[in-house]
């Protein structure tokens, strides 16, 4: 169970704290501002997570249950490593027995039972390469890609949500029966046709936003739970487009 780190502060750290006004930018400043005195950084920090992001997929485990029995996960945009983390911890992960394979073209130190590309996950041979890693069909595919940022707003947005839709295409391609799709998506910026290509091949598909989501972020995340597996999808697509004949 994920404890809510607000209000408390136990890792020593006091929060509130400024920093002195110098070189810095104001916008800056005004970051590692927020950084230091985010509860949750300080909660990461404390239990031996990479990135506060560790209690965004927490949060919504505790919630709508995706971790449990997942036997082999795929962790899309990876770095620095918290949900990889994460995903080796509930898989049982070995370095003997792998059961994590993680992307990303940032660098990643390694973790203990996670499978690492350092590639972009839009490169064409993603995939295959992914799919080889994991060494057997996943349960589970957790993408927290974001693009990196350019300055533009709308240009940001558009290619993240492009990365979501390429992770929910492989997702279905590589998924085993039941299996699970999260990614990070935005506030109003999921496309229709997304969405029902995901509703066709899974049973339930909502939009969720944790706590540790900063409140002022647009981020979302869409859940897409039990799939139907490959066959069924196709086979209920006939049938539908059947009966509209
Ligand atoms: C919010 S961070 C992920 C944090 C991670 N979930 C964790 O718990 O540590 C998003 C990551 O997506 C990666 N990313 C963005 N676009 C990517 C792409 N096309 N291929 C691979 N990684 C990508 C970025 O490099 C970045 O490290």
């Amino acid at each position: 169970m994920t404890k809510s780190p607000i209000g408390g502060n136990r890792s020593g750290r006091k929060l509130g704290q400024k920093v002195k006004k110098g070189k810095l930018k104001a916008s800056s400043r005004r970051w590692i501002e927020r950084h230091i005195n985010d509860p949750y950084v300080q909660r990461a920090q404390l239990e031996g997570y990479r990135a506060r992001a560790a209690f965004k997929l927490l949060e919504i485990d505790e919630k709508h249950k995706i971790l449990a029995g997942a036997r082999r996960i795929i962790d899309l945009g990876a770095a620095p490593g918290s949900w990889s983390q994460i995903a080796a911890k509930v898989t049982n992960s070995t370095d003997a027995d792998p059961r994590v394979a993680a992307i990303d073209f940032l660098e990643m130190d390694p973790i203990p039972g996670v499978r690492f590309l350092q590639m972009d996950f839009l490169d064409p041979e993603a995939p295959e390469m992914l799919k080889q890693a994991i060494g057997g069909t996943p349960d589970l595919v957790i993408s927290d890609m974001a693009a990196p940022t350019t300055g533009h707003r709308q240009t940001d947005h558009l290619r993240t949500m492009h990365l979501c839709e390429v992770a929910a295409h492989f997702a279905v391609d590589v998924l085993a029966k039941g299996g699970h799709f999260l990614a990070k998506t935005f506030q109003g910026g999921t496309e229709r046709d997304l969405l029902n290509m995901l509703k066709q091949n899974f049973r339930q598909v909502i939009h969720v936003k944790p706590a540790s989501s900063r409140a002022e972020s647009v981020e979302m995340f869409l859940l897409a739970k039990d799939f139907k597996g490959r066959q069924a999808a196709d086979s209920e697509e006939t049938a539908e487009d059947a009966a509209a004949e």
